[in-house]
C-alpha cells in the first residue's frame, strides 16, 4: 500500500466517496448530511459500482436511472435518459465514473452510497481503481434487523388496506397464520444473516485498503452524537468542516423507497431514540453466536443497561 502525506480529500485524483453500510443503518441521513457540504455531491442510491458496465445497471436497475438523473441536477447540468443512455452506453462501470467527475466541478467528491454494494465481494473490488474515501456505517443488528420488520409489517398493512374487500377481512388471520408458523422470525434471521454477510465483505475489503483512505462509524453514534461523527468524517477525509451540515430545517422530499429511506422526510432532527429503542422488542440473546462473535470483532456496542426501552409503532 502506497503510503500518503497529503490527506485523501487533497488529492487532485480524489472524487469518490462510498458509503459502506448495510439496509436500515443511517446511511440515508448520512448521504443528505454529506450533501450539505458545498465539496460533496450526494444524490439517492446509484447501484453503479454492481454491474460491470452501463448497459447491464440500465437493464437490471432501472429504478436507478432516477439517482443519475438527480447527480446531473445536482451538478447542474440536466440530462435526460435518452441523452445518458447514448453518452454512456457499453462503457465499463469505472469509465462511467471518471465521466461523471468529468460533470463536477474542479475538487467535488461524489458521494455513493448504496447499501447493496456489501452483497459482493466483487463489486467493492470494482471501485478500487478510482481510489475511494470508504465510510463504513456499521448499525448494532437487532436496530437493522426491527427497523426491517417494522417496514415489513408496514408494507403488508399497506397492501391488505389496499387490496380487494375478502383479503382485507382476511389479513388478521392470513397475518396471524404467517406469525405462528414462523415467517417473521424466519424473514428475521434471513436479515440477520445479510447483516453478517455485508459485514463480512466489508471487513475482508477494508482489510486490504490504506488506513488513510477509510473510517469506520456507528449509526449509534451518528444520532446520539451528531456533531462530534460528522467533524470525525470530515477530518478523517480530509475535509474542512463546514457549519449547516446537520441543519434539519425546511422540509425533506419524500424518499423513493427502492432508493433510500422511505421515512426520512418524517423526521425533523436527528433524533437519538433509534439507537437502542429496539430493545424494547428484541434481546440480543436472540442472535446466533456468528454474529455475536462479529459484533465483539467490530467493536459493536451492546445495549447499555442504562438504555430506555420505550418503542415506536
Ligand atoms: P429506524 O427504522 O430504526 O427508525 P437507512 O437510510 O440506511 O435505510 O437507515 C434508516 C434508519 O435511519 C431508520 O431507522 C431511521 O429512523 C434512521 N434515521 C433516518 N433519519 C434519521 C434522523 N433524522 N434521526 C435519527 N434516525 C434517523
Amino acid at each position: 500500500m502506497v503510503a500518503h502525506t497529503v490527506p485523501w480529500a487533497q488529492r487532485p485524483e480524489s472524487r469518490l466517496l462510498l458509503v459502506l453500510s448495510s439496509e436500515r443503518s443511517g446511511s440515508t441521513l448520512m448521504r443528505y448530511t454529506l450533501g450539505r457540504h458545498s465539496r460533496l455531491v450526494s444524490p439517492s442510491e446509484l447501484f453503479l459500482m454492481r454491474f460491470p458496465e452501463y448497459d447491464a445497471w440500465r437493464t437490471r436497475k432501472a429504478v436507478a436511472m432516477h439517482s443519475l438523473l438527480e447527480f446531473f441536477e445536482l451538478v447542474g447540468q440536466p440530462k435526460s435518459a435518452e441523452e445518458l443512455d447514448s453518452m454512456l452506453a457499453t462503457l465499463e462501470t469505472a469509465e462511467v465514473y471518471r465521466r461523471l467527475f468529468g460533470f463536477m466541478p474542479d475538487g467535488a467528491i461524489l458521494v455513493d452510497k448504496t447499501p447493496a454494494y456489501g452483497n459482493e465481494l466483487s463489486t467493492l473490488e470494482r471501485s478500487r481503481p478510482l481510489a475511494p474515501f470508504y465510510l463504513r456505517i456499521i448499525r448494532h443488528p437487532l436496530g437493522v434487523i426491527d427497523s426491517h420488520l417494522r417496514i415489513k409489517d408496514r408494507e403488508k398493512r399497506q397492501r391488505a388496506e389496499e387490496g380487494s374487500l375478502p383479503r382485507r377481512l382476511l389479513a388478521p388471520l392470513t397475518g396471524a397464520i404467517r406469525r405462528l408458523n414462523g415467517s417473521r422470525e424466519a424473514l428475521a434471521r434471513r436479515r440477520e444473516a445479510k447483516w453478517v454477510q455485508q459485514h463480512r465483505n466489508f471487513r475482508q475489503f477494508l482489510e486490504t485498503v490504506a488506513a488513510d483512505q477509510q473510517l469506520t462509524i456507528y449509526f449509534e453514534d451518528l444520532v446520539q452524537q451528531p456533531g462530534p461523527t460528522i467533524a470525525a468524517v470530515c477530518r478523517a477525509m480530509g475535509l474542512a468542516e463546514e457549519p449547516g451540515l446537520l441543519d434539519f430545517s425546511g422540509a425533506r422530499p419524500e424518499m423513493n423507497p427502492h432508493l433510500g429511506d422511505p421515512n426520512f422526510h418524517t423526521h425533523t432532527t436527528i433524533d437519538s431514540a433509534p439507537a437502542f429503542e429496539w430493545a424494547a422488542r428484541m434481546s440480543e440473546s436472540w442472535l446466533m453466536p456468528q454474529t455475536l462473535q462479529l459484533m465483539k470483532e467490530l467493536r459493536v456496542r451492546f445495549l447499555p443497561a442504562s438504555a430506555t426501552l420505550t418503542a415506536r409503532a
